[in-house]
């Protein structure tokens, strides 16, 4: 199984793919699936500023056009001009995609940050009381 060590420089990698010419924030995703793949993601964003799209949502995308619908943990780094700094919690709208293909008890959001710590999460902490798959069955 892949190490937590590994995803995180997956995610570091990603730094460098990132296309932000607008915010200049570069963020770096690796998403781990139950079959063991890793998927990675970068931000995305646009001169319309609309379309953008997030490093989670681009992992996760990715992920489930290749066929992977269950997963893990994810780990996101973050930094202006792509160099990691402070933690990089996920944004609502990510945490919502997330939602719909984790188990908000057991999936996992780890959060490194420059001075070596990881800030760990639970899906269930980062988005409460949350409308998931089976709210419209
Ligand atoms: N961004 C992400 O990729 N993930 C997040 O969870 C927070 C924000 C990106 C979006 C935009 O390209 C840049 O960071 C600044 O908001």
């Amino acid at each position: 199984m892949v190490s937590e060590e590994t995803l995180m420089e997956s995610a570091k990698a990603m730094l460098a793919m990132s296309y932000a010419p607008y915010s200049h924030f570069h963020v770096g995703a690796a998403l781990l699936a139950k079959d063991g793949r890793v998927f990675t993601g970068c931000n995305v964003e646009n001169a319309a500023y609309g379309p953008s799209n997030c490093a989670e949502r681009t992992a996760f995308f990715k992920a489930v056009s290749e066929g992977a619908r269950e997963f893990t943990k994810i780990v996101i780094v973050g930094g202006k001009d792509g160099v990691m700094g402070e933690m990089c919690p996920p944004c609502g709208v990510c945490r919502q995609v997330m939602r719909e293909f984790c188990d908000p008890e057991t999936f996992e959001i780890l959060c490194p940050a420059a001075d070596g710590s990881v800030t760990r999460f639970r899906l269930k902490d980062l988005l409460p009381e949350s409308f998931g798959p089976a709210n419209i069955t």
